[in-house]
């Protein structure tokens, strides 16, 4: 039997977080044997805000260093910059077709763009989406693991391969679904408690997998809580749940387990567990960042790898375009 297809891609916007490898990375790490995977530096997506053009080269080059510290093996699947894809564009523009400007004004992704940059407001904003659904649509693929600030976008690319199929011929693109391995980690709050991690909003409550022990301490022992629980069992206020998330893939079980109870018995000490957890998370980290580190300066092997992802995307990408043109009547030699 054929491997199901995976896509999923990361935006070359800056410095990737614990965000981005537990609610991405760590996915595609443990699909890589089982299935056909597709995964990409988004640095078409990244164009939205104008970066300086000196920068592109050395953030596309993050990126791929931090996902090949992280496990991902480029022998095992395609690593590639979603710009080397032509193909991409393509699509893109066939499903712009089918996108209606009322439907992208809505995207809740889109809203927020429109309230913290209203000076740039520009249409490959309006369309993210719709890039977004042709870079998971060129190599047909059924799975795309993402956190859950995605969710509202793979919903409207499986809109958008519903309605290309119902115009041009059925079952054409599968309907891509998401996919996570731990529900927990869908969602890695910022460490001020202040919505999600991100790449740009507030750096100090982010630990970014480049980050040196003592900042992952500092940052840690700076997190959010607060006075502790006051009847047992209590329900966890979202920034110490948090913690408990950030323990529970870092620390040891019984650790985990230990401060749980704590908590449960109302006698938690909430500077003892940052402590741990700062110790656990700069463990966890520091491999990946001294293995990113090398990597990144290796010009010549991160090339490879970005040339050999493209030549494998490219493949899956010709097949589907050469399909879509003729669904679509575009051939005519
Ligand atoms: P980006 O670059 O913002 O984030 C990359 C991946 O990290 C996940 N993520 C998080 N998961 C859990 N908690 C968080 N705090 C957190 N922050 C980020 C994201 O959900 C994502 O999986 N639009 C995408 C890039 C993209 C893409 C695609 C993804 C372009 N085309 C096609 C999948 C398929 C983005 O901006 O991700």
């Amino acid at each position: 039997m054929s491997k199901e297809v995976v896509v999923s891609g990361i935006r070359s916007t800056g410095y990737l977080h614990l965000g981005n490898y537990f609610g991405a990375i760590q996915n595609y790490v443990k699909m890589q044997d089982e299935h056909n995977c597709y995964f990409f530096v988004a640095d078409y997506h990244s164009l939205t805000t104008h970066p300086d053009p000196k920068d592109l080269r050395q953030n596309v080059y993050r990126v791929v260093a931090e996902n090949v510290a992280s496990g991902l093996d480029p022998e095992k699947v395609a690593l590639y910059a979603q710009s080397d894809i032509p193909e991409i564009p393509e699509l893109y523009l066939m499903l712009n077709m089918l996108a209606y400007k009322g439907e992208l004004e809505k995207v809740p992704t889109f809203k927020d763009k429109v309230r913290l940059q209203p000076e740039n407001v520009n249409a490959g904003l309006l369309t993210y989406p719709v890039l977004m659904a042709a870079d998971i649509l060129i190599h047909r693929a059924v799975k795309v693991p993402v956190g859950k600030d995605q969710e509202q976008h793979l919903e409207m690319a499986r809109n958008f391969a519903n309605r290309f199929n119902t115009r041009y011929g059925a079952d054409f693109f599968p309907e891509p679904q998401v996919y996570r391995s731990n529900q927990d980690t869908v969602k890695i709050l910022s460490l001020d408690g202040n919505g999600k991690m991100s790449k740009s909003e507030n750096v100090n409550a982010t630990i970014y997998l480049s980050d040196e022990d003592d900042v992952i301490r500092k940052k840690i022992m700076k997190a959010k809580t607060d006075a502790g629980p006051t009847e047992p069992n209590a329900e966890m206020p979202d920034y110490i749940r948090n913690l408990f998330v950030l323990m529970q893939v870092s620390s040891a079980p019984e650790v985990t387990a230990k401060f749980t109870a704590d908590y449960n018995n109302c006698n938690i000490r909430y500077g003892d567990m940052k402590k741990q957890l700062a110790e656990d998370m700069a463990n966890f980290v520091r491999p990946i960042r001294e293995r990113a580190a090398e990597l990144q300066q290796d010009h010549a092997a991160i090339q490879r790898i970005l040339k050999d992802g493209a030549e494998k995307a490219r493949a899956s990408s010709a097949a589907t375009i050469a399909e879509a043109r003729k669904m679509i009547g575009i051939n005519y030699y």
